[in-house]
């Protein structure tokens, strides 16, 4: 039986790399693509991800979502990580795919609705699409398989200051509902995400197939490796793959089940906080929500070797 999954997505260049790894997985099932700000206005992320879907063979259906975070509004990039149009600046041609007219809101509530149990939701950038859906039809949360998200940092630093994780920062109120909601979640965060560097040699040894989704990663991988390089790591990291490994071999990952919250403003805004304490407290905000399984560790060899045999295999 493959799994049915549903990539909400801001590509985003290890945005990319996650779908056409997903495309490629024999027992993953790609049911579309939602599209969210975040490395990228949802416009250009719309268009990336319908650019991918002809990557893909032109069947991937994509539907457009937030373009700001449920409490303010955003006009801000990070285009130094992934380049003004989210893939590495590289020249991209118009799309054949068109996004749907249902939005990503939507999409997720009717495709949740129409295959109870089957669906896993598999967040890749801000949550703010997935927070809306929740709060829209709240049935989803005893619908859905499983939320399998890239974001957070529960025992390690976080990537845009030292409390936050980019996607858990973009939306940090959306990440909380997620996190406090009464449904199966899993946080691939960096604490595993950056114990895994592709560096350049393996890139070529992956990627330089000669087919035309391995050229196209090859070019799009130049513009993240230099903003890598001049964080001072030699390659890149692959935080969005990850949850995509997650899926496809869970085992190579160690978790720990834990509640979850986020914080919501302040200096500490998008910090996630997993209680890791076997004492118990007194009352607290981590009291009568549900654990999320959480990745701590990762065997890295066991993820290069997965990744490298599936994206080589095509
Ligand atoms: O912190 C890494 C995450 O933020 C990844 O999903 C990357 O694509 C960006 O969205
Ligand atoms: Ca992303």
């Amino acid at each position: 039986m493959k799994k049915k999954i549903i990539i909400d997505t801001d590509p985003g260049i290890d945005d990319a790399m996650a779908i056409l790894f997903a495309h490629f997985a024999a027992d993953i099932e790609l049911v579309g693509l939602t599209t969210v700000f975040g490395n990228v206005s949802v416009e250009q992320a719309t268009i990336n991800a319908c650019y991918l879907s002809d990557l893909m063979g032109g069947n991937i259906p994509v539907a457009a979502g937030s373009d700001h975070p449920l409490n303010r509004k955003n006009d801000r990039y990070p285009d130094w990580v992934h380049g003004k149009n989210g893939l590495g600046d590289i020249t991209l041609n118009t799309p054949q795919t068109k996004a749907l007219e249902t939005d990503a809101v939507d999409f997720i509530i009717e495709q949740v609705l129409q295959n109870p149990g089957e669906i896993t939701l598999v967040p890749i950038g801000p949550l703010t699409n997935i927070a809306r859906a929740l709060e829209k039809a709240p049935e989803i949360a005893s619908k859905v398989k499983g939320v399998v998200l890239m974001g957070g940092a529960a025992t390690v630093n976080g990537n845009v200051n030292p409390a936050a994780e980019a996607n858990m920062l973009s939306d940090p109120l959306a990440a909380d509902r997620i996190f406090t909601a009464d449904w199966p979640v899993t946080m691939v965060g960096l604490d595993v995400t950056h114990q895994i560097i592709m560096d350049e040699m393996y890139l070529k040894r992956v990627h330089q197939s000669g087919t035309n989704i391995g050229n196209f990663i090859t070019k799009i991988s130049q513009f993240y490796l230099e903003f890598h390089r001049s964080t001072g790591t030699d390659g890149l990291y692959t935080h969005d793959p990850s949850t995509i490994a997650y899926l496809i071999k869970p085992d190579i990952f160690t978790i720990e089940s834990g509640t979850i919250r986020v914080c919501t403003e302040g200096i500490t805004a998008g910090l996630t906080i997993m209680n890791r304490s076997r004492k118990p407290y007194q009352q607290t905000a981590w009291d009568g929500i549900p654990k999320s399984d959480v990745c701590i560790d990762v065997d890295v060899d066991a993820f290069l070797d997965l990744y490298a045999s599936i994206m080589t295999g095509h």
